[in-house]
């Protein structure tokens, strides 16, 4: 019964190193990841491409509801056009945030994310992985790092990919983001009573993996 299948959650703010920490928890274990952050982004890409206006929240809801969305191993159909790389523009992930409190949306996008829950077991990282849709979760992580520390991490990551990137604006785009993200009334970024929290600003990726997995033997998987 999907219901069943064990749940990791792996909450925290943008550029907490959430996506590549819950891959790794989740091949360590054989689980499925949900990168719930990429639902959004994809809603705001479809916002943008479809010319929506982001205030219209029914219209944006809407187009969350009919998202035709492929996950596959190597990346994300958009309506059958890979999109992995545009959905990570600073443009993008800014509009998402933007658009996230709509309580429309998160509606629209509650049983999208409940499908990923199957055996045997999901590592789903988000910001209200752990408080809202999978309440249950057997074991919940709460990541953080200083905002300087995670802003030097995707002034890295965007100088790698050759994505021209300002140290300055980029502290400015998450700090504002971390606000929004913290303060929205619906399903703020918050740790959940039971969230073990992470501090990863000084944790090498696999020092930060192997905490969570250590945490799993000693109370998760029970
Ligand atoms: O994790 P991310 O940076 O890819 O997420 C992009 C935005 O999507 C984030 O700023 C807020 C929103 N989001 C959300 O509201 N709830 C989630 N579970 C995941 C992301």
């Amino acid at each position: 019964m999907t219901e069943w299948a064990p749940v990791i959650t792996i909450d925290g703010p943008t550029a907490s190193g959430k996506g590549t920490v819950a891959h790794r928890v989740a091949t360590a274990l054989g689980f499925g990841v949900l990168d719930s952050g990429a639902l959004y982004r994809l809603t705001a890409l479809s916002v943008l491409r479809n010319h929506i206006d982001p205030e219209d929240a029914q219209a944006v809801a809407r187009i969350a509801e009919s998202l035709q969305v492929v996950f596959h191993a190597q990346g994300i159909l958009l309506e059958g056009q890979e999109v992995s790389e545009d959905i990570r523009q600073e443009q993008v992930g800014n509009l998402a945030s933007h658009i996230a409190p709509n309580p429309s949306l998160r509606a629209a996008l509650l049983a999208r994310q409940r499908a990923f829950r199957i055996m045997p077991g999901l590592v789903a990282d988000g910001r209200d992985m752990g408080t809202v849709v999978f309440e249950d979760a057997s074991l919940k992580i709460f990541l953080v790092a200083d905002v300087e520390a995670r802003a030097q991490r995707r002034c890295k990551q965007l100088i790698e990919k050759g994505i021209s990137a300002n140290l300055a604006d980029l502290l400015r785009d998450m700090r504002e983001r971390d606000a929004r993200d913290i303060n929205r009334a619906v399903a703020p970024l918050v740790a959940a009573p039971d969230a073990y929290t992470v501090d990863s600003s000084n944790l090498t990726i696999e020092q930060t993996v192997q905490s969570i997995l250590d945490l799993w033997s000693a109370v998760g998987s029970q």
